[in-house]
């Protein structure tokens, strides 16, 4: 998660000469950003290099990053005329950069470097588009769930065919695994989860399988704090369920239930702890997960900026030495 950024010194230097957009919108160099920290750190897969952020582009919101500020949206939705006035463009056309950058990534990976692709979900996209940007509180995305309940139903039902129909472009392009980022949904109760949210992303989670399934290509249900409704998580779908840090991850496999994988769930600050305390948090991930069949080794979330480059190598050694 988040192994290419800002704790490479090569993805910086790129980024000296390229804004994060610049990078997005053309193949070639998100694929060469896409293809940066597997050598370098040894890692069993790439993800491509994107932003969940992407749609706002060709949805018409507008989308800029400001240095330091995190991602800003033009033109925020705010009311239900917002949601109605939104167009319906082809995924894998008005984003076909993306498709195309996965297209050269998977030609250029060794067979045994599988290509993950990703999308935001439902949720976590429309707290961005609702906000205008990040937010520690959701104060608005809450408001506007609560107060204009049929515009809400609305635009996430929009964004659900929207991604759903990226995702399955993005596995016909080439992509071996696709993760589903519902980065944001814990700060939501569970009944909320069930109600304004859980009907949206099974839809995306669905579209996305009508391609992927048919062509064996696994879906990672992944979200932050999602412990308090794990199991409501995992009802929405993902062949994979991804967690973070705040679950045992013995917990979240018997809480997810047989049958499906579930990937996490390192702290990405055990990262700058010191090695004895980050190796110790990595064998008791390690530990708990006890060679079970579908275990993936992630972080539980990004790579923090602050994170030194040996040590994710380190963390990557530990890993598939024991
Ligand atoms: O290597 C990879 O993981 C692939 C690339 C990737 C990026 N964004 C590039 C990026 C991925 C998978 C994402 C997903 C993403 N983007 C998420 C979901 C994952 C998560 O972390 O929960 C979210 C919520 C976003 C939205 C977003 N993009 C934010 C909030 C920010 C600002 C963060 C910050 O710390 O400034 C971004 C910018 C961004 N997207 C960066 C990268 C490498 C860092 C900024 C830069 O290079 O200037």
């Amino acid at each position: 998660m988040r192994q290419a950024g800002r704790y490479l010194a090569e993805y910086r230097a790129l980024r000296a000469k390229h804004s994060l957009l610049d990078l997005c919108h053309d193949p070639a160099l998100a694929a060469a950003v896409t293809l940066q920290p597997v050598e370098r750190l040894g890692v069993d897969a790439a993800i491509l290099f994107a932003d969940i952020l992407l749609p706002f582009e060709p949805l018409g919101l507008g989308l800029s990053f400001a240095a330091g500020e995190g991602p800003q949206v033009e033109h925020p939705i705010r009311d239900a005329a917002a949601v109605r006035r939104l167009p319906t463009p082809d995924p894998a056309q008005s984003l076909g950069y993306v498709c195309e950058a996965a297209r050269l990534v998977a030609r250029a990976l060794p067979p045994h470097v599988p290509l993950i692709g990703f999308a935001g979900a439902p949720f976590t996209l429309a707290s961005y588009a609702i906000e205008g940007g990040s937010t520690r509180t959701f104060t608005l995305t809450k408001r506007f769930m609560y107060t204009e309940p049929e515009a809400w139903h609305a635009l996430l039902g929009r964004l659900a065919e929207f991604v759903g129909c990226y995702l399955a472009a993005q596995a016909a392009a080439g992509a071996r695994a696709l993760q589903l980022f519902d980065s944001w949904v814990g700060c939501l109760s569970p009944q909320d989860y069930r109600t304004y949210v859980q009907p949206h992303t099974r839809r995306t989670l669905a579209l996305a399988a009508q391609e992927a399934g048919g062509r064996g290509v696994p879906v990672i249900h992944f979200g932050t704090g999602t412990a308090p409704f794990l199991e409501d998580f995992a009802a929405a779908g993902g062949d994979v369920i991804g967690v973070d840090w705040r679950i045992p991850i013995d917990q979240a496999f018997a809480r997810v239930g047989p049958g499906r994988a579930v990937q996490g769930n390192l702290d990405p600050a055990a990262l700058l702890a010191p090695r004895v305390e980050r190796e110790r948090q990595v064998r008791d991930v390690l530990g708990r997960a006890a060679a079970r069949p579908g275990f993936i080794f992630n972080l539980g979330h990004g790579v923090l900026p602050e994170t030194s480059v040996e040590a994710v190598r380190a963390v990557v050694e530990q890993v598939h030495g024991g």
